[in-house]
């Protein structure tokens, strides 16, 4: 009986033997044993292979991707050995089929023990493959002979995709692989030479891959010996591949149609696959229309040849979430690899590893994965024949007609690629031989990791040490962080002692000046203000002028000293200058003064500025001069100056003005502010008016000898009797 271990799943089959026909096109997948019947245009090609197993029990059977090795194998070759075409009286046969995959000792052990019992389970083949390691084809040759032995049964090993051999090359740090693959390809070779058993050899291969066949000791040989090259279908034998299966199932084509396809397909790469993939899509179009015949227009609606495979693709996408996209990329990417000579290369994976990479659970994982062996896409196999299913892409022709895919592969390799270059540069780091990085090759990396958020079981497939990849990543962050905040530091430093330096000079010089500038003014304003009251209390108008002078001077050099400023308005009030004393005081408002000040100036801008006194008989004068007497005696200093000097400027010839201000000094004695400034006001009356006033005058300053005056009191008597006795000014 026949016994294929890696059988492909076939969810959606032709159904010749199932209970409804349902299309004679398998699709992208290669074509399985049982599926002969509708396997067309290789006849020719089937004889030759018998021809070669005849001659020698190993035949390497190599083409381009795509060209239908795997299907002339499983759909020609097998059923042509089963039918006894290759030995007489040996017509019982044994297929084992295998790819080697991940791990092609183990594979090889379980297809073997799959082909000659009906089960075996883990701990049986993990017990041989112990035994084939250490007593290699021998321990093989034991356990078949049972099966094989003084029988007529034959066995087949068919190693399907050997390429998948070479992808050791990508995991340079994975030596135990590279020595499983020269074991298992040492095992193969032996088999095919011993003759205990009738054992044959038939492995197909990528015809791109012939030149690493050298890295194996005895296997170019081999090859050498029994090799055939698949060539391509002619175009009679693709009229025949599309034909015949349609005729089988009893439907017919249109003549156009068959012209376009075989135009269609022409010499362009991945023809069968694409052709497979469209015809099944056709039919399908086909049978729903209910058109007696397969035409142009079933064809077209499917996309043609040029579309139908990635329009199919993109279908299975559709609608879906953002979440699970993701996971279809990621599972995509897995599924595939780039080698290194840049050959885009299918990658089976178990589910497991899968659900590890994209972090999906188990469920969403196979949810995504029947979205694209649904509905007749074939696109993905799950062989379950172990607990942990392996998922593999039907056939690389989808990674070369589905553009998205496409895409996703460049993507992958890229980001393999970078993380290939840390792990890299992190190694010889570790050993000391190399720094840790800096922009921008490590901005570059840290874009990567955000971008790609690489996981373990992602970097496993590439290199093994991913901590320290990821380590170095971080270390370098690290490095570049300090170094960064170094330089700030440093930068700062540098601005804050240079200020530091510039104000504590600048201070120094503001320091000096102002207190050399502060000595000047306080020097000035002392003579200057002694000037002005001389002024005040001798009347002299040189004093004033000398006064202001010096005012002149003190507000050059600081232009908005305010006590300056003041007290040249007062010299200037005493000068008679009352527009320029007004400025003056005016000026001192607009600068930040004391509260004291401020009123006096305001009190001294509202008596400069009020208009002039009217003559005194209007009842209107005579308001405003009382008002002006009490305001002598006013607690307000300014004020009180303020209203002597209008009484000295503006009323000082007025006959009412010495009486009242006489009866208003004896009324509040008390006020000796008030009286001071009586006397002071006394002082500056027309000369005429004081004489006329004397008698009473010398009355007054009588009464205020007695009890005996202070000093500024008794000075200003003294100087009052002179005038009136007339002596000279001095
Ligand atoms: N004789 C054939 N007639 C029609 N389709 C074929 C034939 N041989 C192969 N195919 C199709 O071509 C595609 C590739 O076949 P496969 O056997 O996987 O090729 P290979 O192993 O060389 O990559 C599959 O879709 C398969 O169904
Ligand atoms: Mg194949």
């Amino acid at each position: 009986m026949t016994s294929i271990a890696a059988s492909q799943n076939t969810s959606y089959r032709y159904g010749v033997s199932g209970s409804s026909p349902v299309n004679p096109f398998v699709g992208l997948r290669p074509f399985n044993t049982d599926e002969a019947m509708l396997f067309f245009g290789r006849g020719a090609q089937t004889i030759e292979l018998l021809e070669h197993l005849h001659r020698a029990r190993f035949l390497a059977v190599v083409g381009s991707s795509g060209c239908g090795k795997s299907s002339l194998i499983r759909a020609g070759l097998i059923p042509k050995l089963e039918a006894g075409f290759l030995v007489e009286d040996r017509d019982r046969w044994r297929i084992a089929v295998m790819k080697p995959g991940d791990s092609p000792l183990r594979n090889l052990a379980a297809s073997l023990l799959n082909a000659i019992s009906l089960q075996s389970n883990d701990t049986d083949i993990n017990g041989f493959i112990d035994e084939i390691r250490s007593a290699g084809s021998q321990t093989i040759i034991e356990r078949l002979a049972p099966a094989l032995a003084d029988t007529d049964t034959s066995l087949l090993l068919l190693v399907d995709q050997f390429e998948e051999i070479f992808r050791f090359n990508l995991q340079a740090d994975k030596v135990e692989r590279r020595d499983e693959a020269a074991d298992f390809i040492s095992i193969m070779l032996a088999l095919a030479a011993q003759r205990e058993l009738p054992i044959y050899i038939v492995m197909t291969m990528r015809s791109d891959f012939l030149g690493d066949c050298d890295n194996f000791y005895g296997l170019p040989e081999a090859m050498n010996r029994g090799q055939y090259l698949v060539p391509r279908p002619t175009r009679q034998q693709r009229g025949q591949a599309i034909e015949g299966p349609i005729r089988l199932f009893g439907a017919q084509l249109t003549q156009r149609l068959l012209d376009r396809l075989l135009n269609d397909v022409g010499d362009q790469t991945d023809q069968l696959p694409v052709l497979q993939h469209a015809l099944m899509r056709t039919w399908e179009e086909w049978k729903r229309s209910g058109d007696p015949k397969l035409d142009l227009c079933h064809y077209e609606a499917v996309g043609t040849i040029k579309d139908a495979l990635s329009r199919d693709a993109d279908k299975a996408i559709a609608g879906m979430s953002e979440q699970d996209l993701k996971i279809t990329q990621r599972l995509f990417q897995a599924l595939t690899t780039r080698d290194e000579r840049g050959r885009r290369i299918r990658r089976p994976a178990h589910q497991s590893e899968i659900e590890a990479i994209t972090g999906a659970s188990s469920d969403q994982v196979r949810t995504v994965v029947e979205r694209f062996r649904s509905g007749g896409r074939s696109f993905l196999n799950l062989d379950e024949g172990s607990g942990d299913s392996l998922i593999d892409i039907s056939h690389e022709s989808l990674i070369r007609q589905w553009d998205r895919l496409g895409r996703w592969v460049d993507e992958e390799s890229e980001a393999a690629s970078t993380y290939l270059q840390i792990v890299d540069v992190a190694m010889r780091h570790a050993r000391g031989r190399a720094g840790l990085w800096g922009n921008p090759d490590l901005q570059i990396a840290l874009d990567w990791r955000a971008k790609q958020r690489p996981n373990k079981a992602w970097a496993e497939r590439y290199h093994s040490d991913f901590e320290t990849a990821m380590s170095f990543l971080d270390r370098s962050l690290r490095k570049r962080k300090l170094t960064f905040a170094m330089r700030a530091l440093s930068i700062a430093a540098i601005v804050i002692i240079a200020v530091a330096v510039l104000l504590i000079v600048q201070r120094k010089l503001q320091q000096d000046r102002f207190q050399e500038s502060v000595r000047i003014q306080q020097e000035r304003m002392r003579d200057a203000i002694e000037a002005t009251v001389d002024g005040l209390y001798r009347a002299g108008n040189d004093q004033f002028e000398g006064a202001i002078q010096k005012f002149d001077e003190a507000i050059e050099k600081q232009k908005d000293y305010a006590a300056a400023y003041f007290h040249r308005g007062i010299a200037k009030v005493r000068l008679g200058q009352k527009d320029e004393a007004a400025n003056d005081f005016e000026h001192v408002l607009t600068l930040p003064v004391d509260e004291a000040m401020r009123v006096d100036a305001e009190r001294f801008v509202q008596n400069l500025r009020a208009p002039p006194a009217p003559p005194p008989d209007d009842p209107a004068s005579a308001e405003r001069r009382t008002q002006l007497i009490n305001e002598m005696f006013n607690d307000d200093r300014a004020t009180r100056i303020a209203a002597a000097t209008a009484l000295i400027l503006e009323w000082n010839k007025d006959p009412q003005v010495i009486p009242s201000a006489i009866a208003a000094a004896r009324a509040r004695r008390a006020n000796s502010s008030g009286v001071i400034n009586t006397l002071v006001l006394l002082e500056n009356m027309d000369r005429q008016m004081l004489m006329k006033h004397r008698v009473e005058i010398n009355d007054f300053l009588d009464t205020l000898s007695e009890p005996s005056p202070g000093p500024q009191t008794a000075l200003r008597i003294r100087s009052l009797r002179d005038l009136l006795r007339g002596k000279p000014e001095q």
